[in-house]
């Protein structure tokens, strides 16, 4: 038997190799100077770089120019072009770059929150206020990161007693963290932190930058949290990163990963992904990004409501966004980071970053095979856990 399934591979094998070289030869034949003479493109292999108009778009291009040794090269004469050749390089990047004030056309008719994060678009560290540096002594097999915001104390406190108590389920570790800025004076935050002391020391899952919390600054609290993850907890496994306004269905997403294995565990990422965007151009809009900002189309991006991830792509993102210039949303910053590497968020239907049916809301068999729904209040987030842990819930 064994022989003759030999046998007949063996003349597959040779039929598709006999095939191969018909479709090469026909190839040559069509062309018969081909062997004659060398074909010599007429045209340059690559075009010749103009400058993008738009602010991000042209940091990238200088970035991608210098990140490339082969087109460097050339121009160690430095005869570089001007538009590629960045002078504020060597400089502080976590001075305020006041170029930005001429370099974008319509800079002082934006908004401020642009005026900001343009200012501070090229600094990328910012000093811990507090840290975990023994949280993942025991490497988890999930990381659950919440981003969040100083005063939102109940969201933090209804998460560690729902869907984000750390310890063991459903026999694999779990820890939590909470990933803060600061609620800061200038957007008129109450000082509290004298209550966070109490809470951090009391649960020690609080990890604070020192950095304005803002929409814009998302992006900044990604990439802190990205080389958080390499010098604190990279063996962790799995990693989900989300708002603290979701329900996760922990359970479900410890089933679904237990089923992972190979590849397709180690090139993981997952979540509500949206395709074919790009940015809003109302100024009303809270995503709003101005022409003179960004062109062009947004690449397939997981909403930043809550996806997962493995602990080798947290790595390969750590690397990979030191080459990619910061974008004022955090999400899409991600989205940029997977292109660049090569690969795309894959979408999974258990991520509900845009909630599920009204009528299904108070029925505990709608979160069963779910893994995350968005909106819900602390109080719903108990409530819904509860459901979900009960022994005797029978969903068809
Ligand atoms: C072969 O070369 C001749 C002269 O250089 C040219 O006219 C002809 O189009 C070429 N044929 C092919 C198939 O490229
Ligand atoms: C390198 O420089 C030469 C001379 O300036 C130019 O002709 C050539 O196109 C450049 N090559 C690249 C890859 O830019
Ligand atoms: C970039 O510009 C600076 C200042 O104008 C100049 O000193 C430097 O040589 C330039 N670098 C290259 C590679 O052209
Ligand atoms: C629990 O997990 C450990 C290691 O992850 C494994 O060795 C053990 O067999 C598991 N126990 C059960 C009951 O599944
Ligand atoms: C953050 O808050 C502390 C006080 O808790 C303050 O000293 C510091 O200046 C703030 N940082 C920023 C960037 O606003
Ligand atoms: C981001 O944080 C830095 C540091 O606190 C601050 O200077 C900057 O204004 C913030 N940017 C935005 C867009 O809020
Ligand atoms: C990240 O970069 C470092 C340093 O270049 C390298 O040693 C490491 O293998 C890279 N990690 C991944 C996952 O690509």
């Amino acid at each position: 038997m064994a022989l003759r399934r030999k046998l007949k591979i063996t003349v597959t094998v040779m039929m598709v190799n006999l095939f191969i070289f018909i479709l090469i030869s026909r190839n040559g034949s069509q062309d018969k100077n081909a062997s004659r003479k060398p074909r010599v493109p007429s045209k340059p292999f690559w075009a010749r770089q103009t400058p993008s108009p738009a602010y991000w778009n042209h940091q990238q291009q200088i970035r991608d120019f210098q990140n490339n040794p082969v087109l460097m090269s050339n121009y160690s004469g430095g005869d570089m072009p001007d538009w590629l050749n960045d002078t504020s390089l060597g400089s502080d990047p976590c001075r305020p770059n006041l170029r930005v004030t001429t370099q974008v056309k319509d800079y002082n008719s934006l908004p401020d929150r642009f005026k900001d994060f343009l200012l501070y678009m090229r600094c990328r560290s910012y000093p811990v206020k507090r840290d975990q540096p023994g949280i993942c002594e025991e490497p988890p097999f999930l990381l659950l990161a919440v981003k969040s915001l100083e005063p939102h104390f109940d969201r933090r406190q209804a998460i560690r007693q729902s869907w984000g108590r750390a310890g063991v389920l459903a026999n694999r570790t779990v820890a939590t963290v909470f990933l803060l800025g600061n609620a800061t004076a200038v957007d008129h935050h109450p000082d509290l932190s004298r209550m966070l002391n109490y809470e951090s020391a009391h649960h020690k899952d609080i990890v604070q930058w020192d950095f304005r919390d803002s929409f814009f600054n998302l992006t900044v609290k990604e990439v802190l949290f990205l080389e958080w993850i390499q010098t604190r907890c990279s063996g962790a496994r799995f990693i989900f990163k989300g708002d603290d306004d979701v329900f996760v269905n922990t359970h479900r997403i410890l089933d679904f990963l237990k089923g992972l294995s190979g590849p397709k565990a180690r090139d993981l990422f997952v979540g509500d992904v949206i395709t074919n965007a790009g940015p809003h151009r109302d100024k009303r809009v809270k995503y709003f990004i101005p022409e003179s900002m960004y062109v062009g189309g947004y690449p397939p991006y997981a909403g930043g409501g809550g996806y997962l991830y493995s602990g080798d792509i947290a790595a390969r993102l750590h690397n990979v966004s030191k080459h990619v210039a910061l974008y004022p949303i955090d999400d899409v910053y991600t989205g940029m980071c997977m292109r660049k590497l090569g690969l795309a968020p894959e979408k999974h239907k258990g991520f509900r970053t845009f909630n599920i049916e009204e009528k299904y809301r108070s029925n505990p068999c709608a979160y069963k095979s779910l893994m995350l729904v968005h909106p819900r209040t602390p109080q719903e987030m108990i409530q819904i856990w509860s459901w979900l842990s009960r022994a005797d819930l029978s969903c068809q």
